[in-house]
């Protein structure tokens, strides 16, 4: 057997063309563009990279881009009263501070000073909250973009087995929410998890999350399985340049998974549609404008 390919950058192409709509109609509403603030502090090489395109996506989506850079030497008091102001300035709905912060800078503490309201990450302990709970709120926008992707493949995802593998706060706990409200059953795995290739060999959905290149076999996935791979390492190709690699083995997975992503083209393309799609919403509901969000 040979996997569907699934192709998270055409959906992604589809979504943003969906939003970059939705907010013509935004404009014409509210008389303003929404607007996405990023924060960069330092300068990590790939942090940098995922900023510009963001910025880059956010103003072709045709929504007002603020990128605030800082040194890498920022102390946490300017980053929070920073991270104030976007909170006050009305012509911001999203904020995003992007991870990880220098070494000085208590994370956990600058997101929690970001208003709820324009967590377009879906980091902040009321949104982790009020995913847990059920209640309306936002999303992390890998986790959500995995999910439109299997709900595309796979319809209901309800009574499915699903193993999330990795337990962090941006991906493998909102993921193991979002397929629990899918009516998955659904287990964690993590580095302390006994006989993780028995556990995943059970799943009807693997989502990998860990960081590991190459990590999951194929001798681990139950032949028809739908595996997502959240991974992107850059591994020693021996050109100086190196190649991304996700956190499965993809050619050897491939011939026994009903469905994979691939990377690159898989699941990243979606952070960013996910997260245009965030701050939509987040305009909406800060100009008091109605979304009828199943449309998007
Ligand atoms: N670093 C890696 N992924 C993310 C993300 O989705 N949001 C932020 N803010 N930082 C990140």
């Amino acid at each position: 057997m040979s996997a569907a390919i699934i192709d998270g950058k055409g959906f992604a192409e589809t979504l943003r063309a969906r939003v970059a709509d939705k907010v013509q109609d935004f404009v014409a509403d509210a008389g303003r563009q929404p607007g996405l603030a990023v924060v960069l502090v330092g300068e990590d090489p790939a942090s940098g990279v995922y900023v510009r395109s963001k910025g880059r996506a956010t103003e072709a989506a045709g929504m007002a881009s603020f990128t605030h850079r800082l040194p890498a030497d920022t102390s946490q008091d300017i980053l929070l009263s920073l991270v104030r102001r976007l909170n006050a300035d009305p012509m911001v709905d999203g904020i995003l501070v992007q991870l990880p912060l220098p070494q000085q800078i208590d994370e956990n503490a600058v997101i929690a000073t970001i208003d709820p309201n324009k967590d377009v990450d879906g980091f902040h302990p009321v949104n982790a909250g009020r995913l847990a709970s059920g209640l309306d709120g936002f999303v992390p926008c890998t986790p959500l973009g995995c999910v439109m992707l299997l709900k595309d493949r796979l319809g209901d995802l309800s009574g499915k087995d699903a193993v999330v593998i990795g337990r962090s706060n941006i991906v493998g706990k909102p993921m193991a929410q979002l397929l629990l409200a899918e009516s998955c059953t659904v287990t964690i795995a993590h580095s302390r998890t006994r006989d993780l290739p028995a556990l995943v060999r059970r799943a009807d959905i693997v989502v990998a999350a860990v960081g590991r290149p190459e990590m999951v076999k194929a001798d681990w996935i139950k032949p028809g399985a739908t595996v997502i791979d959240v991974g992107i390492n850059r591994v020693d190709a021996g050109d100086g340049k190196g190649r991304l690699v996700g956190d499965v083995t993809f050619d050897e997975v491939a011939r026994v998974a009903g469905g994979i992503t691939p990377v690159p083209g898989g699941v990243g393309p979606m952070t960013i549609a996910v997260l245009l799609r965030n701050t939509l919403v987040a305009a909406h509901r800060n100009a008091g404008i109605p979304l009828d969000r199943d449309a998007i």
